[in-house]
């Protein structure tokens, strides 16, 4: 539960953004610039109950690095128990300067699987509001070729770099290991910032026969419209940010500093129905962005899920 003042803290948050948001044009991102005109209104799908039974391992994956390491390791944390087919191979990260992670192997789905923690929301609510966060581009050392043009969230892409190194060196050793050629990256909140950032990591450093899948719970924006776009176009179809009802953590970072998602949102509505939300910023009714338009409806309690019955956490 979050704490009356954690949401009025939140909640000055969002009015000085609002108040201060005619000031932000001198910032530096003015070359990448919001296109406000990208909001769109596209036609949204049904996602079928097969479908969503079909992304229940994920959650699981997703949710489990706020648990004990240990228990990581030796996969016996409770919600690891409903997963009991996947190998644990390396855990990292100290949930403190370096959040968790681990990698490791599902037979089921014939996947490397490869999590990041999240975070405490007081923790992820300064990453996401601070009028400080500015976008960079990538790191070329660690992402090398990538356009200058693509910039990320500073906060999430020094989150990302940290573990960056072994978290590739224990997917190639799980790859060969267990001879596959396939890769899904998780995450929630923070985590799914880190993922999006991550698969892009793998993509480029990875046989360019490795295929993908990254599945985020409840993330925030990441980085501008490049981003979204090379996301989008090395990533086709394989994107899926799973998003509840009115979570605020998604409409965050805000648009108007030069944010935008990309493609792949799969909302939960108020019936516990999923759609599929095509486009970067799709503004149907169904989709996140017109549920959670209005900050007097978000619901804090979103953010956690349950996502497909699984709440986010240990
Ligand atoms: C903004 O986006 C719209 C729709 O994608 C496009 O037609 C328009 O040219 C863009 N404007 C700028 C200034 O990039
Ligand atoms: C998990 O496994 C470890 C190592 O085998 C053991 O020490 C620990 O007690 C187990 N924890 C639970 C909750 O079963
Ligand atoms: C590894 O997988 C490939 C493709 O599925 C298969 O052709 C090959 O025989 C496998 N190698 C081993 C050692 O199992």
């Amino acid at each position: 539960m979050l704490s009356l003042r954690l949401a009025a803290v939140l909640f000055s948050l969002a009015l000085a953004f609002v108040l201060a948001a005619p000031a932000q044009e001198e910032i530096t991102i003015a070359e990448v610039a919001p296109n406000l005109t990208s909001l769109e209104k596209r036609e949204t799908f049904p996602v079928s109950p097969a479908e969503i039974d079909s992304f229940r391992p994920y959650a699981i994956y997703a949710a489990v690095p706020q648990c004990k390491p240990t228990t990581l390791l030796a996969w016996n944390c409770t919600k690891c128990l409903s997963n009991p087919q996947f190998t644990p191979v390396t855990v990292g990260g100290d949930g403190d300067v370096v959040q968790v992670w681990f990698v490791g192997y599902d037979p089921t789905l014939d996947s490397v699987i490869v999590s990041f923690q999240g975070t405490d929301i007081s923790k992820l609510l300064p990453l996401l509001t601070d009028a400080d966060l500015f976008l960079t581009p990538l790191n070329p050392q660690l992402f090398p070729g990538i356009s200058p043009g693509i910039w990320t969230h500073n906060g999430f892409s020094h989150a990302q770099s940290l573990s960056a190194a072994p978290v590739l060196s224990a997917v190639q050793t799980t790859m060969s290991r267990f001879n596959t050629s396939r890769v899904a990256v998780v995450g929630a909140s923070l985590g799914a910032a880190i993922a999006m950032i991550s698969g892009v990591h793998l993509k480029i450093n990875l046989p360019s026969t490795t295929t993908f899948k990254i599945v985020t719970y409840g993330g925030p924006r990441v980085g501008n419209k490049a981003f979204a776009d090379y996301v989008d176009s090395h990533f086709p179809d394989v994107v899926f940010r799973i998003v509840n009802k009115r979570d605020f953590v998604p409409i965050y970072p805000p648009r108007f500093l030069g944010y935008e998602h990309a493609e792949g949102e799969l909302h939960i509505r108020d019936d516990l129905s999923w759609v599929s939300c095509p486009g970067h910023e799709n503004a149907d009714p169904n989709c996140l962005l017109s549920y959670a338009s209005n900050i007097f409806g978000w619901n804090l309690n979103d953010h956690g899920g349950p996502y497909g019955g699984i709440p986010m956490g240990c």
